[in-house]
């Protein structure tokens, strides 16, 4: 199966590629530098499907243009991890940092989407992927991290427009946190290896229902309210 992965060359998003390709699957990933993604081109070794592609989810011409040269072909699961936290303590309500934010994980998301669902619907996964945070929950929010929060409670609401708008075309669309991972976002005290988290959501990702869609899950399968 053939999956395109955001934001790969560190954190969740390698790791996504390093089970993807273990397990031989077809895998298009993306960094926003490739000349500087040891970690990931370290992976493309002979006989692995995979292939590097630059791409700047914040700016439109770049999301064009990787869309323009994404080798032709049905893609079958859309992982959109590219994400930025913000800046971390200093002013609490920072509108540039806000805007910065929301640009990236909430409007990057969508318009990976809107030039990629041509490539979808060609295919017969029809899955989109959206790394979320528990942090976006509503229900779930204590406070501080305006941008954060904000941008993952609108990347939450758009999974949700998403499964009801293709529905019907037999999409299955989800939110999926991924718990308090090891990663450079995550920090030091983050208990998760990211080894666990993405075993976790690929059995999710793999599993999906019709019924799932427009829903938000933690990687162990816990359905996380609005
Ligand atoms: N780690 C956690 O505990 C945790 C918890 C909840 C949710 N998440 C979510 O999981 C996803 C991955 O997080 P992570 O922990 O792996 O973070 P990370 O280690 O900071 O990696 C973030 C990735 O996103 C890329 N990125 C940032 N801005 C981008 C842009 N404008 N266009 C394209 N790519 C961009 C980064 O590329 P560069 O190297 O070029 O910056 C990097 O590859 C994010 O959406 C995050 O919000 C993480």
């Amino acid at each position: 199966m053939r999956f395109v992965v955001t934001g790969a060359n560190r954190g969740i998003g390698l790791e996504f590629v390093k089970q993807l390709t273990a397990r031989g699957e077809e895998v298009d990933a993306t960094a926003r530098d490739p000349g500087d993604a040891p970690e990931l081109q370290a992976l493309a070794r002979p006989g692995v499907q995979l292939r590097i592609h630059p791409l700047d989810v914040a700016d439109d011409a770049s999301v064009a243009a990787f869309a323009e040269q994404l080798p032709p072909g049905p893609v079958e699961v859309l992982i959109n991890n590219a994400g930025v936290s913000g800046v971390k303590g200093g002013e609490p309500i920072d509108p540039a940092d806000i805007l910065r934010v929301f640009n990236v994980n909430a409007v990057g998301t969508l318009r990976v989407v809107r030039l990629l669902l041509p490539r979808l619907r060609e295919g017969k996964g029809k899955k989109i992927v959206n790394l979320t945070s528990v942090l976006g929950s509503i229900a779930e929010a204590d406070g501080g991290r305006f941008a954060y929060r904000l941008s993952k409670t609108a990347l939450n609401m758009a999974t949700k427009i998403l499964a009801e708008d293709l529905r019907g075309e037999g999409f299955r669309t989800v939110a999926l946190h991924p718990g308090w991972v090891q990663t450079r976002m995550g920090g030091g005290a983050a208990p998760l290896p990211p080894e666990q988290s993405i075993r976790g959501m690929l059995r999710i990702i793999d599993g999906l229902t019709a019924e799932q869609s427009g829903r938000t899950f933690d990687f162990q399968g816990r359905q996380i309210p609005w």
